[in-house]
Formats: structure tokens, C-alpha cells, sequence
């Protein structure tokens, strides 16, 4: 099995902790968060790698970035909105908001021009993002950024095709720009933890379960290029150095980062307790970085399920009559919402009797995906329809009034949205 992130299937989520240890987004984990938002509390954001970092950045107070990327095609619809509640969440609660629109990769797995491109991503994408309510931020460009294209080249080193071809699934005849498209996505990820951008600090990587692939290559690729490896054990920890140069230089270095310290000459580890194993990997980077390495804190992710169409496949702009579109008109919605598969039964009699299946319909679906934003409201669709109460004329109709209230008012925020851009977009 393989996760393709051009592909436009639906996924066992189950499976996916199983196969690729994705780990899962439990409330447990959330619940100390200030406010917990409804894609947290509805399960919606499932997975996760390494949120604890980001976690005990906000704990510690100290500077966390997102880095999360846009990829023009199409137009924007409701799936693709789930980002970037997210994304406006964490601005909410103190990270530094960086978003990649990815024009290379668009023009090399889309066929857009480079200029077509920037188009789409500014008039579909960045402008309900304002409208939605992120504050002002950095948007910028794969095309235009010279230090992520340095870093895919120079980081591409620790890697190989046999690795991307498993990874990915590429044929011989796959373009190479395509096959690049993920290591440009590493420098998207990884840039802003340069000097320039802000430095060392925890990033996390809010997308969907779809482009785990490119995380999980990510992760690698910062392990294969630093030059310590930290190893928890027991009270202690063991800090390797991998290579066999300076190997005394970089010991001698983290000697002075442990205490109870186990070291002998010739030997290429050192043991010792640490005080946090947060400091001690930042410390670690940090004197990586002073040899000249290019040293990175491994970026964290977060996964979320897809919103399913109106007919209840995975909701696509290449399907557009099955999609819900932030710049759909009255009459369309009227008509998507008309024609959505539901949970219902087969006659309003039988409906009475036996209740509805909001967990197979794709209009409560909708619903949960901030639409309905109170918790009790929710659950008060979700009784009637079970009770066969609610019937899927009047949950539809109320679908429409309320979609519809939403794309009017994200429509005038859209058109006081243009003359704010200037504050997002940055062209290097
Ligand atoms: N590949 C992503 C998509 O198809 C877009 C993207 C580019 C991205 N660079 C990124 C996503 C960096 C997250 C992080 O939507
Ligand atoms: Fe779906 Fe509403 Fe019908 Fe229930 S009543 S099946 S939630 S449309």
C-alpha cells in the first residue's frame, strides 16, 4: 500500500496508523490547548507525528512556526477550507504563519503555467483565506523563493531513486520535475527554520492524510543529515555522533550539555542525564549548525479526514457538480444541496419509524465541518435525525440557509480582502 498525493481516492484511516505509525490525534492531546476548536473536538484532525514538540513549545513559551502549502488547481471548496481553520487557530494561539503556494509543483503534476498559477492561488485560494480571517502572515511562492529551491537541491544529497520510487510510487516515465515536486515541498517545510527565516524552532505541518508521504520523507531526510542522534534510555540518554569526523570536537561539545556523564575515549557516544531532551535537541542543532551542517529540528505534523463530495466520494474541484465551492451562487448550492447524498430512508413514513443515518450523510457531514459550529446544536440534528424527527427536507433546507448566510458574508469579506493582500504576499 501507498499513499499517493496526487491521487484522489478515499482512505481507511485505520489502516493508515497500522501501516505508516501515524500516530492518533487523541483528546488527550488536545485538551490542554486553549479553546479547543471543533475539528479538534469532532474528531476531524485525526493523526499526528511528533505534536508533542509543538506542545511543549507552547508550554515553554517560545517561538513556533507553521509552514503549510497551497497547491493552485481548480477552485477552492469546502475540503480545502479545513486547512486553514486550522491554520487560523494556531495564529490565535502564537505561531508564525508561513504558507507555500506551490506553483512548481502545479506546474509540474497540473500542466498550470507558472503565471496561471499565482493567478489561481491569489483570486480562488488567498482571498477566502483573508475572508475566512487569517491575519496578515507570509504567503510566498515555491518559484520565487530561492533559499527553498537551495535547500530541496542540497538536501536531495541523503537520498536516492530507489527510496523516492518506494516512497512514491514513480514510473520510469514519471517527469522529473514531478519526482522533484516532494524535495522542493522538503524546502518548503524546512526553510523556515533558517537563520534568515526566524531559526531553529518547532514546525508543524498542518495537511491532509494524503501528503503524510512527503512528511514522512521530510523526517528522514533531517535525520540523514544530522550529526548527533539523541537516544532516550531509561534516566539517561545516549548522544551519537554519526560520522567519523570531529567525532572528539562535537563529544567534547555535548559533555557540557549532560550531567553523570558516561564517556570513553575511542568511543563514538556519550551518556549522561539530560535536564530536557526539548533544550538538549535544540542545543544539539545548534552546534550542529556552528560546523556548517544543515541541521533541522524534525517538523511535526497533524492529518485531517477529507470531506467527502456530494455524492459522497472524496470532494474534488475536478468533479465540480459534487463540490462545494467558497464562490458558488445561490441557485448552485440550492441545487448541490438539493441533489446530496443523504442518510435518509426511503420514504418519509419509513423515515418517522425508523430514524435517518447521519453517520453515512453527507449533508450532516457538512454540518460538522463548521457549519454548525455549537456542539449541542449539532448533536440535536444528530438525536432528531436518529428519533426520525428531523426529516431530510428540513435538515436540507436548514443546510442551505445556513451555507448560504456563509458564502454571502465570506463574499463581502472577500471584496474588503483585496486591498488588505499586500500584508500577505511576499515575492522571496
Ligand atoms: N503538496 C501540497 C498539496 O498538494 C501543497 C504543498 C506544497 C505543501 N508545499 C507544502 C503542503 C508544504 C504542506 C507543506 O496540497
Ligand atoms: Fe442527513 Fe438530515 Fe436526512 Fe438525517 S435528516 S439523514 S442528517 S439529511
Amino acid at each position: 500500500m501507498i499513499i499517493d498525493p496526487w491521487g484522489s481516492e478515499k482512505y481507511e484511516y485505520e489502516k493508515l496508523f497500522e501501516n505508516f505509525g501515524i500516530e492518533r490525534f487523541t483528546e488527550n492531546i488536545w485538551k490542554d490547548l486553549p479553546n479547543p476548536p471543533f475539528f479538534f473536538r469532532r474528531k476531524i484532525v485525526f493523526g499526528h507525528r511528533g505534536f508533542e514538540r509543538i506542545k511543549q513549545a507552547i508550554k515553554k513559551k517560545r517561538p513556533w512556526a507553521i509552514l503549510t502549502g497551497l497547491m493552485p488547481s481548480g477552485k477552492m471548496h469546502f475540503g480545502h477550507k479545513i486547512v486553514i481553520d486550522q491554520v487560523i487557530y494556531y495564529q490565535s494561539i502564537g505561531a508564525d504563519v508561513n504558507i507555500a503556494v506551490a506553483d512548481i509543483e502545479s506546474f509540474a503534476t497540473r500542466g498550470y503555467s507558472l503565471k496561471e498559477a499565482e493567478k489561481i492561488a491569489i483570486e480562488e485560494y488567498i482571498l477566502n483565506y483573508i475572508a475566512l480571517g487569517l491575519k496578515p502572515c507570509r504567503i510566498y511562492f515555491q518559484s520565487k523563493n530561492e533559499d527553498v529551491k537551495d535547500l530541496a537541491y542540497i538536501l536531495a544529497k541523503k537520498s536516492n531513486l530507489s527510496q523516492i520510487f518506494a516512497i512514491y510510487g514513480f514510473k520510469g516515465s514519471t517527469n522529473m520535475a514531478h519526482v522533484f515536486a516532494p524535495f522542493i515541498q522538503v524546502g518548503d517545510i524546512l526553510h523556515v527554520q533558517m537563520e534568515k527565516y526566524g531559526g531553529l524552532r518547532p514546525t508543524l505541518v498542518p495537511v491532509g492524510v494524503d501528503q503524510d508521504p512527503h512528511i514522512r520523507f521530510c523526517r528522514d531526510l533531517v535525520e540523514a543529515h544530522r550529526l548527533y542522534s539523541i537516544i532516550p534510555k531509561n534516566d539517561k540518554v545516549g548522544v551519537f555522533v554519526k560520522s567519523e569526523k570531529n567525532v572528539k570536537i562535537l563529544l567534547d561539545e555535548v559533555e557540557k550539555m549532560l550531567e553523570n556523564i558516561e564517556r570513553k575515549d575511542s568511543y563514538k557516544a556519550i551518556y549522561g542525564k539530560a535536564k530536557d531532551l526539548f533544550d538538549l535537541d535544540f542545543e544539539l542543532a545548534k552546534i550542529e549548525r556552528k560546523y556548517e551542517n544543515y541541521s533541522f529540528l524534525l517538523p511535526s505534523s497533524t492529518y485531517h479526514r477529507f470531506i467527502s463530495g456530494l455524492d459522497g466520494n472524496k470532494m474534488s474541484s475536478s468533479k465540480p457538480q459534487h463540490a462545494l465551492f467558497l464562490t458558488d451562487e445561490e441557485e448552485q448550492i440550492k441545487k448541490k444541496i438539493w441533489s446530496a447524498k443523504t442518510g435518509g430512508a426511503i420514504s418519509a413514513e419509513e423515515q418517522r419509524k425508523y430514524g435517518g443515518k447521519p453517520e453515512e450523510c453527507v449533508i450532516y457531514e457538512i454540518f460538522t465541518y463548521g457549519i454548525v459550529e455549537d456542539d449541542k446544536e449539532l448533536k440535536e440534528i444528530y438525536d432528531n435525525c436518529k428519533n426520525g424527527k428531523l426529516l431530510c427536507g428540513n435538515c436540507k433546507k436548514l443546510a442551505y440557509e445556513l451555507l448560504l448566510n456563509f458564502i454571502k458574508n465570506l463574499k463581502e469579506k472577500r471584496e474588503e480582502a483585496r486591498e488588505k493582500i499586500k500584508e500577505y504576499l511576499c515575492f522571496d
